[in-house]
């Protein structure tokens, strides 16, 4: 094995083609990226601009009007592409940089651009990186934002603190910074089974790092976090024979095909628990899972 990396595809981590499948299904099974989308759409633009407009009318900005848009680990850029399209419906100048470090994810971002056919979407200036945030953070430039948006991302960064301080400091004066990420405590199923150390077989997965707040108010940033409201159709989990339901329980436990695998007494635990949790409950004859997703907004 010398030179090689040992992969187990035992585990959902390193096995692409079992998480891919896994996440198309859960994709079906929560409302989550359709209320995030929403949330895109509706709320977060008219945020990002009354915050912008107020700096151009201070007359502090020095961007020449230019609307500067940062995105971190993109993916496709489903939810930048939904901000984007609203800002440039309004804003007549947007730079765009998007720092993504898989070249498949830039490509499928591009193809949605130019796919979308929206001519407003067409004209904003990209700038791509394939690269990570720490990769990005080596890198001279001297462009401030006034817009930085991060979905699902914080859990890959090796030093959260470091991202943080880098992220507020190419803030521009009155730009808004927008995460999405897990919300924790009691309202979402994933973080109640990852992380109280109540399942110790289970690998904390993608990390919730609660710490995020506390870290942007260490850097004097005002933060302003609330939950959005998320629901994960989990009636299938009981149901042995179901893939959707083998699908999730392997997203939940972070092993392949844990149905089969598992020791017989973790499974009960861990059935029991998400029976009597508080994060579970039925509705019209379903059994329903919080899934929700937290919201920070960070202001300069
Ligand atoms: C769960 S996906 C989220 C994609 C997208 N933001 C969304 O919400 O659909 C995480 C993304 O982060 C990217 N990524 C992983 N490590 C990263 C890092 N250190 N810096 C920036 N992006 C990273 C991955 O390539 C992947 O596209």
């Amino acid at each position: 094995m010398d030179g090689e990396t040992r992969v187990d595809l035992h585990y959902v981590s390193s096995n692409h083609q079992h998480y891919k499948r896994i996440y198309e299904s859960y994709e079906t099974l929560t409302d989550r990226f359709e209320k995030v989308n929403r949330y895109c759409s509706e709320t977060f633009p008219d945020i990002a601009i009354e915050n912008f407009t107020r700096n151009q009318q201070r007359g502090e900005t020095g961007h020449q009007g230019v609307f500067h848009y940062l995105g971190v680990g993109s993916g496709s850029g489903d939810s930048d592409v939904v901000i984007l399209t609203q800002l440039a419906k309004r804003l007549p100048r947007i730079e765009a940089t998007i720092t993504e470090p898989s070249d498949k994810m830039i490509a499928n971002f591009k193809s949605a651009i130019s796919e979308s056919g929206n001519d407003a979407l067409q004209k904003i200036k990209f700038t791509w990186n394939q690269a990570t945030i720490e990769e990005y953070m080596k890198m001279p430039q001297d462009t401030k934002f006034h817009c930085i948006f991060l979905c699902g991302v914080l859990a890959y960064f090796k030093d959260v603190d470091q991202v943080v301080q880098y992220l507020y400091s190419v803030l521009a004066e009155n730009g808004t910074i927008l995460i999405v990420t897990e919300a924790g405590n009691e309202t979402n199923i994933f973080y109640e089974v990852w992380y109280p150390g109540r399942f110790p077989s289970i690998k904390e997965q993608t990390g919730i790092p609660d710490n995020v707040i506390a870290s942007f108010e260490r850097h004097g940033a005002k933060v302003t976090a609330s939950n959005l409201k998320c629901i994960l159709d989990g009636s299938t989990l009981f149901d042995e024979e179901s893939e959707s339901g083998n699908l999730l329980l392997d997203l939940m436990t972070g092993v392949v095909d844990c149905r089969k695998t598992a020791p017989p007494e973790f499974l009960r635990q861990l059935f029991d628990f998400i029976s009597d949790s508080s994060v579970s409950f039925k509705q019209e004859g379903k059994f329903l899972l919080k899934n929700d997703r937290l919201l920070i907004i960070v202001q300069k």
